[in-house]
Order: structure tokens, then sequence, then C-alpha cells
């Protein structure tokens, strides 16, 4: 009995666990009910009386050691799970998070949207597959007006005069035909054009279209709204410019130029030694386009506007080919990392 107590000692003495499930393990086989120390305490019966005393102490002892020691081996596991938790830092992002960015036509497009919001523009679309009417006919282009061929365009096949919107001016249709003024819209699309594809055209692009109808509107109130979107978009210091120009569906229309940023109107390369950036046409909404939308030209006046928001991200951004927004390389596009 005393040789047996002896070599369970030794075997405690060495016992090791690498985890909870281990150590509980130890516990079960040495000190429950139906462990090893347990089923000493049941042999004891048959220790014969002069020896119960040394036995028994050395039972107890032996309990006491194997409680001990398993104590101690759960406090070290313990330290070693908080060694861990103090290496590891909780408030670091779990993985190298890649995160998308913005399209740099996306960010120019908010950039806009916001501008006008701001002048209490609200938002405004329409289809891009489009009929006739309300890319030209509403828009007082003659069946056989000349202006017809400043945009060459996409007929759709099958459909009886469908095309693919050349501009979004067809949206200034799409609104006036269900609205009655006060008008304030601007409407943000794709645009198509059968171009050949060079850094500087392609078969597609973006525009912003605008459109203000209500009494009373003038000219004036066109070149302010027009400044204030030019000084927000480029700078506090920014001068525009008002060029006579010809629409079929403005008169008087005009083209927008702002003075160059790089130069400030010194003349430099970007400017091609004019001081002046050519971003948008506008003009008064012909009183005819008025009416061929169902709103009294005598009653109303309004004012429009329409912008290539590519152009506007070259000279905002000095993107060299056309091309480069719409190949989606990731490297071009990692480099545009606005808010917006
Ligand atoms: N639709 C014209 C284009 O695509 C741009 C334009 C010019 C829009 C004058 C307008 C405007 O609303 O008033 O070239």
């Amino acid at each position: 009995m005393i040789s047996k107590i002896e070599e369970l000692r030794q075997q405690i003495k060495s016992l090791q666990a690498a985890n909870e499930q281990e150590l509980e393990a130890l516990r079960i086989k040495f000190l429950s009910k139906k462990g090893e120390i347990a089923a000493l305490m049941n042999d004891f019966r048959s220790v014969p009386a002069d020896m119960k005393r040394e036995v028994g102490m050395k039972i107890n002892a032996l309990k006491q050691e194997a409680t001990d020691h398993i104590n101690q081996l759960r406090a070290s596991l313990a330290t070693k799970e908080d060694d861990s938790l103090d290496t590891l830092d909780l408030t670091r992002t779990p993985y190298p998070a890649e995160l998308g960015t913005r399209h740099p036509l996306t960010i120019v497009r908010n950039r806009i949207i916001d501008i006008f919001s701001r002048m209490g523009f609200t938002l405004a679309d329409g289809p891009e597959v489009e009929d006739d009417w309300h890319v030209y006919g509403s828009m007082n282009f003659a069946d056989d007006h000349p202006a017809r061929d400043m945009q060459d365009t996409f007929y759709v096949q099958g459909g009886p005069s469908m095309l693919l919107r050349s501009h979004t001016s067809s949206v200034q249709s799409r609104v006036m035909e269900v609205t009655e003024p006060p008008i304030r819209v601007i409407c943000p699309g794709r645009v198509y054009r059968n171009e050949a594809i060079s850094a500087r055209a392609h078969c597609f692009f973006h525009q912003v279209e605008g459109l203000y109808v209500d009494e009373k509107v003038t000219f004036t109130d066109l070149k302010q709204v027009l400044l204030t979107f030019a000084r927000e978009l480029f700078g506090a210091d920014t001068e525009i410019r008002l060029r006579p120009s010809y629409f079929p569906f403005t008169e008087p229309s005009a083209e927008m130029d702002v003075s160059c940023q790089l130069c400030h109107g010194e003349g430099c390369s970007m400017c091609k030694g004019t001081g002046w950036l050519e971003i948008l046409g506008c003009g008064m909404v012909h009183p005819r386009v008025l009416e061929l939308n169902g709103i009294d030209s005598e009653k109303y006046t309004g004012f429009a506007f329409g912008m290539g928001i590519e152009r506007i991200a070259n000279l905002l951004y000095r993107v060299r080919d056309l091309r480069m927004f719409s190949e989606n390389d990731v490297r071009f596009l990692d480099e545009f990392q606005a808010a917006y």
C-alpha cells in the first residue's frame, strides 16, 4: 500500500496539461469519486490496524499534493491565456481592408449634384433608349434641320425612330411634359454618339442637364446660377465668360468659359494660351420648346444648360486619355480618394 501511494505521488508530480480539457481529464483520473485516490481510500479498510495511522496520513498528504498540483496547473494555464490577450490588439482592423474608391466621374457628378441641390435643384432622369420626339422633335430640331447632324446618332434596330439619346436635353422634355412650373431640375446621365473612339472622343460619355422654368426667369438668373456653380466647383476666384452660340432649343444661346485655374488667365498649354476653358452650353429655353412640351410660353420663361462630366473631370484631374474613364484599370481608379 505504501509503495502504491509513493508510485502515485511520483506520477502526479510530473503531470502536465496543455489545455483545460487535458487538465479536467487529469482531475477526473486522480481526484474524482471514482479516481485513483478514492480507490486507495476504499482499500484503506484492509490496512492492518497498526498501520492505519501512517497510511491514513500518507493518503491525506497525497490527496492534498494532487489537489495543489492540479490547482497550480490550472493557474499557469490561465496566465498563459492572459499572456496571449496582452499581445492581442483588440482595436486593430482584423484584416487589411481593401476599400474601394469612387469612380472619378461619380465624384465629379456628385459634386455637381451637391452644388445645384444647395441652389434648390432636384434630380430628374429619363431613358437612355429614347424616341426621336424626346431627343430631337420636342427640342425644336426640325426634321430637315442641319442641327440634327450636330450629333451622330445611334439608331436602335427594329424600333421606328428609337435611338440611344445623344444628349440629356431629352430629359428636359420628359420633365416639362409632366410638370407644371416652377421647374428646377438637373439630370445627370449617359449619352451616346457615333464617334470613332480615340483619346479625345468616345461613343458614350456623361452629361448633366439643367432646367429652370418659372415666371419672370431672365438671362441674369442664368448667369448668376452658373457663376455660383463655377465658383463652387473651381474655386472662389473663378471668372466666367458667356459667348454667343447656337442650339435649336435655346434662344439666345451661349457657351460658357471659366477662367483657366492653371494660369489664372495668363495663358498656358491647358487653355491653349487663351486664359479660358469652355465647360458648357446654355441659353434661355426657346418659347417653342416650352409650347411643344405643354408649357405656356406667355406666362413662363426659363433657362437651360448642359455640360459634359468627362470634360470637367479632365479639367479637375488632368486625365490625358478619355478612354481611361471606361477601362476600369485599378491603378487609375485608385488615384481617386475623394470623400464624395
Ligand atoms: N445638348 C447640348 C449638347 O449635347 C448641350 C446643351 C446646350 C444643353 C445648351 C442645354 C443647353 O440645355 O441649353 O451639346
